[in-house]
């Protein structure tokens, strides 16, 4: 039969055919570790430090989505979360394993996209750092409704993601809407979002904690920090 569209998935499909394959992207980023990369250092989020030493994010079970070489899903495993951490690539993957296993931690990595994720009502905290801005503004549909149903009542969703206006410093140098994505069937390396859109997209099943720039961190610091991501913190709403 000719391609048919008949469910949401088939639209999800179809836009999805015009771009480049995440997994071709992402799986020989991560071949030379040597690469000076930012997040190629193990070390976690000054955000995700600063809210666990708070008392504000206090333990229980963790996801991370998009983890890369594991460096957050680490961190909180040495907090005392038992963690979930998945990634599209197998060599980030392999890497985050290495890492975990140095330190005799044990974290539940595991190399699988996102999307294929059915998480309910188990997590404390879901976190996702850098991942969001690579996904296409469809494929935020289920994802932001997998995160709501991952997480108990009252849980929270850290996230980091591009800021605009930081081109000349690593951040996306030009800010594109949805529609222009679809138009250019690119995401020019990853979407920067203004604070309204990303309240936008969130207001409906989470309230905002805290939405602040990232503080930026120098290299003998203990934790990541990079002025040109929002560093943001949800919590579930009741529903
Ligand atoms: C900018 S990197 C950030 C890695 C890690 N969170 C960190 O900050 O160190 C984005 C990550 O998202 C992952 N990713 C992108 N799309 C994904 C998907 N559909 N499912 C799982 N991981 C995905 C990529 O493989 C990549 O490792």
């Amino acid at each position: 039969m000719e391609k048919t569209i008949k469910s949401v998935q088939d639209l999800y499909d179809m836009l999805d055919a015009d771009f480049r394959s995440a997994k071709q992207f992402w799986e020989p980023f991560y071949e030379d570790r040597n690469r000076t990369i930012p997040f190629f250092l193990n070390k976690p989020d000054e955000n995700l430090v600063e809210h666990v030493n708070a008392g504000l994010l206090s333990g229980g079970k963790a996801l991370e989505l998009g983890c890369g070489p594991g460096r957050n899903a680490l961190y909180l495993t040495r907090q005392g979360y038992q963690v979930d951490a998945y990634d599209l690539s197998e060599t980030a993957i392999a890497w985050a394993k290495e890492r975990a296993a140095e330190e005799q931690l044990d974290v539940h990595f595991e190399c699988r996209s996102v999307f294929e994720l059915t998480p309910e009502q188990e997590y404390d905290l879901v976190y996702d750092s850098g991942c969001l801005h690579h996904l296409l503004p469809h494929q935020r549909i289920p994802y932001i409704e997998m995160i709501h149903n991952a997480l108990r009542p009252g849980g929270y969703f850290g996230m980091t993601c591009f800021a605009p206006g930081f081109g000349d410093i690593g951040g996306p140098e030009i800010v594109m809407n949805d529609w222009q994505v679809y138009q250019e069937k690119s995401m020019r390396g990853g979407l920067a979002f203004t604070e309204e859109k990303l309240r936008y997209m969130l207001e409906d099943g989470f309230e905002c904690v805290e939405f602040r720039a990232m503080k930026a961190m120098e290299q003998h610091e203990p934790c990541f920090g990079v002025p040109f991501l929002w560093a943001t913190l949800w919590r579930k709403k009741d529903s």
